[in-house]
This record gives C-alpha cells, sequence and structure tokens, in this order.
C-alpha cells in the first residue's frame, strides 16, 4: 500500500501546483492559462477518494490521517515561477514523476483498482499532452522569416496581386507532398488526386 500512499501524496502536489498556477498566471492569455492550470487538477481529488474508498478501504485497510499525506506532499510540490511557461514546465515535471509512479505498481490488487490506475494515467497523459503545447517552442513562420531577413537571406514573400501565375506540374505537386510527409505534416492519402484535379494536371 506504500504505493498508492505515494501516488496520493504526488496527485495532492499536482493539485496544490496547480493551484498556485492558477493563482499567479500573467501577461498575454492570463485567462486561459488560469483556466488551463484548474483543468490540470479536475478529477484530482476525485482520484484521490476513489483510491482510499477502492482500494485501502476495500482491502479492509484504513488510508493515512490527510495530515501525513501533506506531509509527504509538501516537499513533492515545486516552486511558482515568475515566468508562467517555467511553471508549467515544473507541473509537467511532477505529473511525468506520478505517471512514472504508477508504472511502478506492476500488479494492482483488484481489477477494479487496476482500472482506476489506468484512468489515473488517461487524465495525466491528457495533461502531457496539453502542456506540451504550452510549453513547446513555437517557431512560426514570421519569426523564421525575421530571422532570415535579419541574415540578409530572406526572400520578399510574394505579393499575391502581382505574382505571375506559374503552372505546377504532376511532379511539383507530389514533391510537395512528399515534402510535407517528411516534415510529418499529415497529408490525406487521395490529396494529391485532389491537388492535381483542381490544378487540371
Ligand atoms: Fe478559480
Amino acid at each position: 500500500m506504500e504505493k498508492f500512499n505515494k501516488i496520493i501524496a504526488l496527485l495532492m502536489a499536482i493539485a496544490n501546483f496547480a493551484k498556485d498556477i492558477h493563482y499567479n498566471v500573467s501577461g498575454s492569455a492570463a485567462y486561459s492559462k488560469h483556466l488551463f492550470a484548474d483543468l490540470l487538477q479536475d478529477d484530482v481529488y476525485d482520484f484521490i477518494d476513489e483510491i482510499k474508498e477502492n482500494v485501502f478501504l476495500a482491502a479492509e485497510e484504513l488510508p493515512l490521517a490527510s495530515g501525513k499525506y501533506l506531509e509527504m506532499a509538501i516537499p513533492l510540490i515545486p516552486e511558482i515561477a515568475e515566468d508562467d511557461k517555467v511553471s508549467f514546465e515544473r507541473i509537467r515535471g511532477l505529473i511525468e514523476k506520478t505517471n512514472k509512479a504508477l508504472e511502478e505498481i506492476k500488479e494492482a490488487p483488484s481489477r477494479g483498482a487496476g482500472s482506476l490506475l489506468d484512468s489515473i494515467s488517461e487524465h495525466l497523459d491528457k495533461c502531457l499532452g496539453l502542456l506540451f503545447l504550452q510549453v513547446r517552442k513555437v517557431s512560426s513562420v514570421n519569426e523564421e522569416f525575421k530571422k532570415e531577413e535579419n541574415e540578409g537571406q530572406a526572400e520578399r514573400p510574394v505579393d499575391r496581386e502581382k505574382a505571375e501565375w506559374t503552372p505546377i506540374n504532376r511532379e511539383e505537386v507530389a514533391n510537395t507532398v512528399k515534402k510535407y510527409e517528411a516534415q510529418n505534416l499529415l497529408v490525406a492519402e487521395d490529396t494529391l488526386d485532389k491537388l492535381s484535379k483542381r490544378l487540371g494536371v
């Protein structure tokens, strides 16, 4: 049951740190970040309740007193950072740690407990996915262009009005599709045909 105590403490740390972020976000998109931080601790207290009832009580064992769990959780709560992105990275680390602790439980005491652990894991995976979007480095086309322009190698973007129509052949279309596929962008199987039809090539 020691491993389940650890999961409870980790979940408490996630919920508390998510609330710290919830109240501390600032700057652009502050309101979205405020709401997102809340989503990160959605369901967490329900999971804690279910571990205590479906795992401990079902095995005729009492969970620890809440003070004990708090004691275990406090050192796990990261410090809030001035930069929201850093705080989001810290909660990501905490969630990854929790996922690892879940994986360490190789055999759940019952089928129900196993499915509860899976649900927790699923929730944490969703959080990790959304956190990836929140903290990833964005290098937009505009930023790339500015960078290249500063380095003196950028070509001006094409003025659509004045641009000359250049006929595109099937091979060019195929190469473009291949290029996007190489960059792991999703291209539907029939894209090439659709493109070819529209271009009449
Ligand atoms: Fe709130």
